[in-house]
């Protein structure tokens, strides 16, 4: 069959009803194992002779269907389902990774990742540096005979700072270096990094995929070799498997994402030329801004600007929690990506984890402020950010 379209493939990708009984939604196989005819055919299944189903952490019906989808979506081999986004990212991290290597990252990253970095230097003496990756000199200079893998989150949390995906698997490519794109603040219906050259993009689906503040999970698409030796190996073994139930509830909410992300940029793009015109607001950061410093690299590799805006509030830290407390309906929580408009506090919240010292570094001062721009309507959610950032 002909290849669909993104907004038929968020619906059709992946599943058919008529082995299911003509069940327009894809069934929830809640279960756990799965009965084999004989010992031969067990024994077959295990030993990767015969395809078919063994054990749900090493596959489930479910979560089949999204991972289908979902490859199909960011235009890779294969999809694999995660029980979290960091669940994805240290199965990817420790796959590609041995022992005494390097990973080259961005200048910035979400604070558990950055974690999980320091934790594999702390442990296995697997070191880390980070980059701009402005140009290719910037890339060249830190790769090492030890390099193992590129990581990189565009755009980057919460800093909003972009990355050029070509250029950098570029660069990757003369040295055989896989490349791994955190694609979480995006979605593929804004930007797929396969299809610019990258190796494997990976999600917090928690997130956009999702985008009703009610599933943990993480999604990951790459070649499917790679990926079938990560489903036996570091998914396996150290277990973090995405629950059927969670699965379903990804499949539909993946249903509508062109529609929400539609939304999500345009109410984004009302609010950022809002803020950046507030007296009490010195700093906004979104890439869909024309003045941005990486808009070029917004118009190259992205649809729209996204749903997420950082900006800093005039004065100190307490102004900025000041502000935070003020605020009505706009929900004070991390995570992004939820019909509902929330925001967060980087520096205490989300990047907490990170040293005072790198975290300024990567950009993150006291006064910002994220914000995921929700589905409501968009004059009510400034109107929210309005009166809490005028009251005294
Ligand atoms: C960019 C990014 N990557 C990864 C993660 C981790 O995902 P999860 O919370 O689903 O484990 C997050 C969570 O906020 C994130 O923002």
């Amino acid at each position: 069959m002909k290849k669909k379209r993104f907004e038929t493939a968020v619906i059709h990708e992946g599943y058919d009803e008529k082995v299911l009984l003509g069940s327009l939604s894809t069934p929830i196989f809640q279960t756990s194992t799965y009965t084999f005819d004989s010992a031969e055919q067990g024994e077959r299944r295990f030993a990767g002779e015969e395809e078919g189903y063994m054990y749900s952490r090493l596959g489930n019906p479910t979560v089949t269907v999204l991972e289908k989808r979902i490859a199909a979506l960011e235009g890779g081999e294969r999809g694999l389902a995660f029980s979290s986004g960091m669940a994805a990212v240290s199965a990817i991290l420790v796959a590609l990774t041995k022992a005494n290597d390097h990973i080259l990252a961005s200048e910035g990253l979400y604070g558990c990742t950055f974690g999980l970095l320091t934790m594999m230097k702390e442990k296995y003496n697997i070191d880390h540096d980070f980059s701009s990756m402005a140009t290719k000199e910037d890339i060249k200079a830190l790769i090492k005979p030890n390099t193992a893998c590129i990581y990189i989150e565009t755009p980057i949390n919460p800093t909003m700072k972009l990355i050029d995906l070509e250029l950098v698997a570029e660069v990757a490519k003369e040295y055989d270096i896989p490349v791994v794109v955190d694609n979480t603040f995006s979605s593929p219906y804004l930007q797929r990094p396969l299809e610019l050259g990258c190796d494997v993009v990976l999600h917090s689906a928690t997130k956009y995929i999702g985008g009703h503040g009610d599933v943990i999970a993480g999604l990951v698409v790459g070649k499917k070799e790679f990926l079938d030796d990560v489903q036996m190996t570091t998914q396996k073994d150290m277990g973090g498997v995405m629950p059927p139930f969670d699965a379903w509830l990804l499949i539909r909410g993946l249903k509508t994402l062109p529609l929400r992300m539609d939304r999500h940029c345009i109410n984004a793009e009302k609010v950022f030329e809002k803020l950046k015109n507030h007296e009490k607001v010195t700093n906004v950061y979104y890439p869909g801004d024309s003045s941005h410093p990486d808009y070029l690299i917004k118009q190259k590799q992205m649809k729209h600007g996204g749903g997420l805006i950082s900006f800093e509030i005039k004065g100190s830290k307490q102004d900025a929690q000041n502000f935070l407390n003020k605020l009505s309906f706009i929900k004070l929580a991390v995570s992004l990506g939820d019909t509902e408009t929330l925001i967060e506090h980087p520096a205490t919240m989300t990047h907490a984890v990170v040293p005072e010292d790198e975290r300024v570094n990567m950009g993150i001062s006291d006064q910002l402020i994220r914000l995921s721009v929700g589905l409501e309507a968009w004059g009510d959610i400034w109107e929210d950010i309005e009166q809490a950032l005028n009251k005294k």
